[in-house]
């Protein structure tokens, strides 16, 4: 019996599904902790490409539990059309279920996600506009709609009344935006609520049932470490806990109850949105970057900013989530590069101090330039590498330094984005628990 969470340790879009993919075959229970469908997570079997926004990957697999937690966000139009979408593909939704404490993201949080990014000007986050921000807000101020209102009309009407004239001051006053119809809102939503009715149940519960009877959990994260609400980089953030401390407080489950943690890294690093990248490439590298690596965003389709790996904002990741082993995803992107570079640390251009901890202070992340070691690039195809000896020698010393770096083990290499392209270094479940590095944090 294994509990393991799948964590993203960049700034999401890691690869996150593939790794889940190949861990769920031993799964009973596929569970998402947090976010929503600003999520895009790409599994590619047989040459046959799936995209997830809300559904855990996990469904893939017949007979796997599917749960959406607590810690979610869900648009329940989004979810009947991703549902549909998989089931016309021959995909089965019988053990798929929701928690009713999920929050659900109400039309006027996309409108509101939308207005406020746009008048932002450029203090923009560049949000995916799927109303995550405004529909976490409203949870935290204890006014958010959650999936147990869609069931019982009277329940919604009452919080909808109470709602939507409040919401159509800010749209109609501050951003000239026509008011919304509670009426319409209301009979619309518990339409939605009766069709997702007989997945709805409490997942808190359904979980613990299973850890009790020894079932394999596998925590599938969204988003990224970076990307985390308080760990990181505010404001360019998303508005959840994707850190493995969310899967906890996301799904019901103690921390004692967690085997192990995994955090997926691309061989490079990608953010989609604003916000800080301090070894982002500007030039005909990380456009190279994006071509080789089909850098666009799953759920918008935004180029992704592209750029070398980053070791510091790695050792932050490991620390952050308490890693226990790293899957090292895309390797095979870097096939063609004649040299490398690996970010070791930061030079503050205003002190010129080296800095070798990622700076949680948002306003010193500006003066933060990257310090790099050029590594020889193999130049040689790994996609059909099936174990660490079929990897080229330079391959080999890239992989050791990133595991150096982040004092971290590799157990996953990605090198290609189907289920098979991938060597497996150690056992990523029952491998040696990671010791705690007795450096101090500088
Ligand atoms: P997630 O959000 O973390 O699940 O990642 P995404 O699905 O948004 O983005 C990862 C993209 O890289 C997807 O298109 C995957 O199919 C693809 N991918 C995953 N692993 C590899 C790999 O090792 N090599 C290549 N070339 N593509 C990969
Ligand atoms: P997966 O699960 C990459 C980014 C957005 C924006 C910021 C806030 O596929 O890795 P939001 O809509 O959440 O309020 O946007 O977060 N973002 C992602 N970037 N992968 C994701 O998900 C993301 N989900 C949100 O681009 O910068
Ligand atoms: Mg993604």
């Amino acid at each position: 019996m294994a509990n393991v969470i799948v964590v993203g340790a960049q700034f999401g879009d890691e690869g996150k599904a593939k790794v889940t993919d190949l861990l769920a075959r031993n799964a009973d229970m596929v569970v998402r902790y947090q976010g929503g469908a600003n999520a895009g997570h790409t599994v590619v079997v047989h040459g046959e490409t799936y995209k997830f926004h809300l559904i855990p990957s996990g469904i893939l697999y017949p007979g796997k539990t599917c749960v959406l937690g607590p810690g979610m966000v869900i648009d329940p139009k989004s979810l009947l059309s991703e549902l549909s979408g998989l089931m016309d593909r021959g995909l089965e939704d019988s053990k798929l279920r929701i928690s009713a404490s999920a929050h659900v993201t109400m039309p006027y949080h996309f409108l509101i996600d939308a207005a406020e990014e746009d008048s932002r000007g450029d203090q923009k986050i560049g949000t995916t506009k799927r109303g995550i921000g405004p529909t976490y807000a409203d949870k935290c101020a204890r006014s958010g709609i959650r999936m147990e209102d869609l069931l019982d009309r009277d329940v919604l009407k009452a919080k909808l009344d109470w709602m939507v004239p409040r919401k159509n001051v800010l749209l109609e006053r501050i951003y000239n935006l026509p008011p919304l119809d509670a009426d319409e809102i209301v009979n619309e939503y518990y339409e939605l609520g009766q069709k997702v009715k007989k997945y709805v149940c409490d997942t808190a519960a359904l979980i613990f049932q299973a850890i009790g009877d020894r079932k394999n959990i596998l925590f599938e994260g969204a988003q990224g470490t970076l990307l985390d609400l308080d760990h990181g980089t505010y404001p360019f953030v998303t508005s959840s806990s994707p850190t493995a401390g969310g899967a906890c407080t996301g799904t019901g489950v103690g921390p004692t109850t967690i085997d192990r943690v995994i955090g997926v890294m691309k061989a490079y690093v990608t953010r989609v949105g604003e916000g800080p990248f301090p070894t982002e490439l500007t030039d005909s590298l990380g456009q190279r970057l994006r071509e080789v690596g089909v850098e666009v965003g799953t759920t918008t389709g935004r180029p992704r900013r592209c750029g070398w790996f980053d070791a510091v904002l790695g050792r932050y990741a490991v620390r952050i989530n308490g890693l226990d082993c790293l899957a090292i995803t895309k390797l095979d992107v870097l096939d063609g590069f004649e040299e490398i570079q690996v970010c070791t640390a930061y030079r503050d251009k205003q002190t010129g101090e080296t800095v070798t901890e990622m700076p949680t202070i948002g306003s010193k992340f500006q003066h933060m330039e990257p310090i790099y070691t050029t590594v020889k690039g193999w130049l040689t195809p790994t996609t059909e590498c099936k174990s660490v000896k079929d990897l080229p020698e330079n391959a080999k010393k890239y992989l050791d330094m990133i595991s150096e770096e982040l004092d971290c083990p590799i157990a996953i290499v990605s090198v290609g984005p189907n289920r098979d392209h991938t060597v497996v270094i150690e056992d990523p479940i029952h491998g040696p628990k990671r010791v705690l590095s007795k450096q101090p944090v500088k």
